[in-house]
């Protein structure tokens, strides 16, 4: 008598975890060309040049356009952040801050090492998710992603100030 009971709810269970992996694959971090205003053109960003790719063309921390917070744009590629690698991210605590996240060569990924700050990076695209850092502090950024034999190698610091 229970069986069918038994069977239904294992088989919703099956449903929501389905789901959840296809909401976790297209939902948050994952972002198409152009869906934020972050144009980026893919054969651009694949000859490293960044020349018509506006918010790429000088990776970096900007103030943004709406007075709150700052927005990040951070341009990954064999085996960097840039910014990140070479110097550190700044970025403020207590203000909304947007990463922009891109790769110019094969997919990374970008995870700020103890928090859930974590997402694919893939070339042609820009992953954009906002995170608010209460309190000031240093994190490894890691990439998470194995995109060649410096993989291991790939890593940057952010600052919040
Ligand atoms: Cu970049 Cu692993």
């Amino acid at each position: 008598r229970f069986e069918k009971l038994w069977f239904g709810a294992s088989l919703l269970l099956i449903v929501a975890f389905i789901g959840t992996i296809v909401y976790g694959a297209v939902g948050p971090g994952v972002a198409m060309v152009g869906d934020d205003g972050g144009t980026i053109d893919s054969d651009v960003v694949a000859n490293g040049n960044y020349d018509q790719a506006d918010n790429f063309r000088a990776p970096g921390v900007y103030e943004s356009s709406d007075g709150e917070g700052v927005d990040v744009y951070i341009v990954a590629r064999q085996y960097l952040f840039d910014p990140g690698t070479a110097q550190p991210i700044e970025v403020p605590a207590g203000e909304e801050v947007t990463f922009h996240v891109t790769a110019a060569d094969v997919t990374h990924g970008f995870n700020l090492a103890g928090t859930n700050v974590n997402s694919m990076v893939i070339p042609g695209q820009v992953a954009t998710f906002d995170v608010t850092f209460e309190e000031t502090g240093e994190y490894g950024i890691v990439c998470h992603e194995y995109c060649g034999s410096g993989h291991h190698t790939m890593a940057g610091q952010l600052h919040v100030v």
